[in-house]
């Protein structure tokens, strides 16, 4: 088919590029005419693992184009996916206006039917207002829209495996055209009938995905709903670790077991410094303020998110209580991305940290393996070193803020060595406490006794 995907963000981008791999001829477009620049002149404006390779083979192969005219894309594309940005409104709110404003562009340059493919996440109802708006724009037109939502279950750093092969596909459609042409544009991702170009865990083997069809409300409503969820698992995993620090248990030991249930399951239960990211955190506060908005009490997804912003004050506690005084000293942080294999510093809670140890008067030598660039934006003034033995060299604490592989497996003795003191706050319980008791390190993690 030929689909045209508005918005070359994570989601835009991997879309675009995964339905280009799978066979389909695609057109991508952002008003971000530099986006466009980059990609057309091969570079990629992010970092995902896989996804170079997967774009580049797509232009090789003459299925996949970038334009900065967004009315091209919207002449090319049979469907047209929308992927711009809903971010939060300073209520908590979505800001649906770049939905608006695609829905209008679509309208008044459409000259054939289109289906139109909400893939931003949005809450419930949105698809029925973008139905109105575009009979609204298009009143003085003929042409046929079918709307359907179809949310995105991409996470950063395993999006293109996520995409390519899903453990479930929602459409959320109004009528049988709809779901026909979604099921043709999904039908190689249905019947697994391609090679996955990335080697990812979230590549298994295995039963081919789901294929739900659900009403457009549903299918927004099972966006929010299943993100919020995850949040809620993590940041009860991050209270009971609270609890196992008091009680003298292990977090680690406890999660485990509560996961072999298949009623829990094990995944989004690691405690730490908490979730960040772009996708989370705001799509909690849009649930929350949906709810509100309809009348329902969600009030203990605003304890998820409370519990949420504490984890950094408890973690910069257990920094005060080791260092005695934070001020003047040199603090090493391990991670500035929101989560591993990604460059992505989105509401990254190793960001938070860093302003915290900044009003605390630290002076902060952090390195990440990818996010350095887009740190410096935010945080102009701290101190950025060459590698982790860098960061560590001077420093009286080291803080691992994100569970990169790399950080595994350090040359335990050279940091110890590098290290003014070798102090180490472990704020994703990423080491074992034995083995850097072994290396002669003060360890302290989140929920596993020191
Ligand atoms: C999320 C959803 O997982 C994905 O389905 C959706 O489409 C987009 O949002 P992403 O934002 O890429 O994906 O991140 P995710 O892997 O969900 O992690 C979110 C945050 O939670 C990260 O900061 C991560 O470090 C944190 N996290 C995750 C924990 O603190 N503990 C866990 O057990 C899991």
């Amino acid at each position: 088919m030929k689909i045209a995907v508005i918005g070359t963000g994570y989601v835009g981008l991997v879309t675009g590029a995964c339905l280009a791999e799978i066979g389909h001829d695609v057109i991508c477009t952002d008003n971000d005419a530099e986006k466009i620049r980059i990609l057309e002149a091969g570079g990629l404006p992010i970092y995902e693992p896989g996804l170079e390779k997967v774009i580049s083979r797509a232009r090789q192969q003459g299925r996949l184009r970038f334009c900065a005219n967004p009315a091209d894309a919207v002449a090319a594309g049979d469907a047209i996916f929308i992927c711009v940005g809903t971010p939060p409104l300073p209520n908590g709110d979505a800001d649906l206006s770049a939905i608006d404003h695609v829905a209008r562009l679509i309208a008044t340059e459409a000259r054939s039917p289109k289906l139109v493919v909400e893939k931003s996440t949005v809450p419930a109802r949105t698809g029925q207002e973008l139905k109105r708006a575009l009979s609204v724009y298009a009143r003085n037109s003929q042409v046929a829209f079918h709307v359907a939502s179809n949310p995105e279950f991409l996470r950063e750093g395993t999006a293109v495996a996520d995409f390519l092969h899903p453990n479930r596909i929602v459409v959320g459609v109004d009528d049988e055209i709809a779901e026909r042409q979604l099921r043709e544009i999904y039908r190689p991702v249905l019947d697994r009938a391609f090679q996955c170009p990335v080697h990812a865990p979230a590549c298994p083997e295995g039963p081919a995905p789901a294929w739900l069809v659900t009403t457009i409300n549903s299918a927004e409503l099972i966006k929010h709903a299943s993100n919020s969820f995850l949040a809620l698992k993590i940041s009860y995993a991050n209270m009971v670790a609270d609890l196992a620090e008091r009680l003298g248990a292990d977090i680690q030991e406890v999660v485990r077991a509560m996961g072999l249930d298949p009623r829990i399951g094990s995944s989004f239960l690691s405690a730490g410094l908490g979730f960040g990211g772009f996708c989370l955190p705001k799509d909690l506060q849009a649930f929350v303020h949906l709810a509100e908005r309809s009348g329902v009490d969600f009030s203990m997804l605003r304890e998820a998110e409370k519990i949420n912003r504490r984890r950094i004050d408890h973690f910069c506690g257990k920094l005060r209580e080791a260092l005695w005084v934070v001020r003047g000293k040199q603090i090493g942080v391990l991670g500035l991305a929101f989560k591993p294999n990604t460059d992505d510093i989105r509401f990254a809670p190793a960001i938070d940290l860093i302003h915290r140890l900044i009003e605390e008067g630290a002076r902060v030598r952090a390195y990440d393996p990818e996010a350095m660039d887009r740190a410096r934006a935010v945080l102009p003034h701290i101190e950025y070193a060459t590698s982790a033995y860098d960061a560590a060299q001077g420093s009286e604490a080291l803080l691992i803020a994100t569970e990169w592989d790399q950080f595994r497996s350090l040359d335990w003795p050279r940091v110890h060595q590098a290290m003014a003191r070798p102090l180490i706050l472990d704020g994703r319980n990423l080491l074992s406490p034995a083995e850097m008791k072994r290396h002669g390190f003060e360890y302290r993690s989140l929920g596993r006794p020191d």
